[in-house]
């Protein structure tokens, strides 16, 4: 009965073996841009060539390209039926020939992602007069087409996944387009999306190069501030090969052009200061960053937060840590309106993060650098991330005046040696 148990658990260790996804990316949070809220609002975009080959244009002149901006992604909007032969097809009014729209992409030095689903229909489906096919049936016929065509990128979402009033099991299902993927030799980043109900950060890095870690993120403020909550506790989840996705980007606000006859027009549901939180935990938390507002016509807050050099290098720090809460600061008489956040980089420095949750209040947050491992009585040198501005001496502790919803985001240099440390 021993021997068989052990063998049993043998036998799923080497399962697990055979189909752990080894396709040596993500080995830090992928970066670049969706299609999701770009034109219209967000789910009301219309993907098109015309708007991926002027995306693609614009990030090779705009700075995003040098930054690291690499994956220019479909989101639900691409896919129109199968052919007579099972094959996934582009919608040919909007794609004439999708994979001249893919060449285009790759031609000014990016790369193509998709979207699929693992059910049967995608998601948008019930918003659409005609249903899209979800990959369920085609896993391997799919990531063979995605292959041939050069996809590099393909996240998988998770709805219309009952057959015959029978739930389909994520576990199976990602495993299986993990291995479908893989089979085709390419090397193809893996997203999952099922809002994190199965809690994916526990297994899903087997499988997926990112898992959405939560529901989805909206243009305002109350999906924000949650789903910085939600993945408190989640960073020891996250490393190089597989991330806690946070969602995209919503910087800037969702496009609203197609309402006014004014292509580029951003409708923002947000503040800048709390456009400036959500970049500056993103970066924390080292969530991929994929834009999905119009970046053809940035805002000052895009400038400041998505060409942020010093925030994009938290983010993609080789070390590979997602950042967490590390404690509160009692603002109020309320314990958690004020938070402390920290993510250690590379060569033994942190980037650190002073977040303010009231609604109303702007309050000066102290975060005492003892609170961080190894810096018990050590002083730092300070750097302010968001301002590139550096404090004169090093300090053992800041204080910050925070705005309502705002953060304020600053990377510490332990000082090490004897006479600068006093
Ligand atoms: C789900 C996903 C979104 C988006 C839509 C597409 O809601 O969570 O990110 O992909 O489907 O329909």
């Amino acid at each position: 009965m021993v021997v068989t148990l052990a063998l049993l658990v043998l036998c799923c260790q080497c399962l697990q073996h055979v189909i752990a996804l080894k396709n040596g990316l993500g080995l830090v949070p992928p970066m670049g841009w969706n299609t999701w809220c770009t034109q219209g609002l967000c789910g009301l975009d219309r993907c098109n060539d015309k708007e991926v080959r002027e995306i693609a244009d614009t990030m090779t002149t705009n700075g995003m390209k040098e930054l690291g901006y690499e994956y220019i992604n479909m989101d639900d909007c691409w896919a129109d039926k199968r052919d007579d032969n099972g094959n996934i097809v582009a919608d040919p009014k909007r794609f004439p020939d999708f994979e001249a729209t893919i060449r285009y992409v790759n031609e000014k030095g990016f790369k193509f992602g998709v979207y699929t689903d693992a059910g049967i229909y995608t998601c948008s489906t019930g918003t659409r007069l005609h249903r899209i096919p979800g990959s369920y049936g085609h896993y391997e016929q799919d990531a063979k087409t995605y292959a041939s065509w050069n996809v590099e990128y393909v996240k998988m979402d998770w709805c219309n996944t009952k057959l015959n009033g029978t739930d389909l099991d994520p576990h199976v299902q990602y495993a299986q387009m993990s291995v479908a993927l893989n089979a085709t030799g390419k090397p193809i980043f893996f997203n999952s999306c099922e809002w994190g109900k199965d809690s994916p950060w526990e297994w899903m890095r087997t499988y997926a190069n990112s898992w959405r870690s939560g529901p989805d993120h909206s243009d305002h403020w109350a999906s924000t501030r949650d789903i910085i909550e939600h993945n408190i506790g989640l960073g020891k989840y996250a490393g190089p090969g597989g991330w806690n996705d946070l969602d995209f980007l919503m910087t800037g606000g969702q496009g609203c052009g197609i309402f006014f006859n004014e292509p580029g027009k951003h409708c923002p549901g947000m503040t800048d200061t709390e456009y400036k939180t959500e970049f500056i935990m993103w970066c924390i938390m080292a969530s991929p960053l994929l834009v999905a507002t119009d970046i053809r016509n940035m805002t000052d807050v895009m400038k400041a937060t998505l060409l942020n050099k010093e925030l994009i290098a938290v983010n993609q720090d080789k070390l590979g840590v997602g950042g967490d809460k590390v404690g509160n600061w009692n603002c109020s008489g309320n314990a958690s309106l004020c938070q402390l956040w920290a993510k250690p980089l590379v060569n033994g420095t942190f980037a650190i993060a002073v977040y303010n949750k009231d609604d109303n209040e702007a309050h000066n947050i102290t975060f005492d650098f003892g609170l961080l491992p190894g810096m018990t009585g050590k002083k730092a040198q300070v750097r302010n991330l968001y301002t590139h501005e550096e404090y004169a001496s090093p300090m053992a502790s800041i204080t910050a005046p925070v705005e309502p919803h705002g953060t304020e985001v600053f990377k510490l240099t332990p000082i090490t040696t004897d006479n600068t440390s006093a």
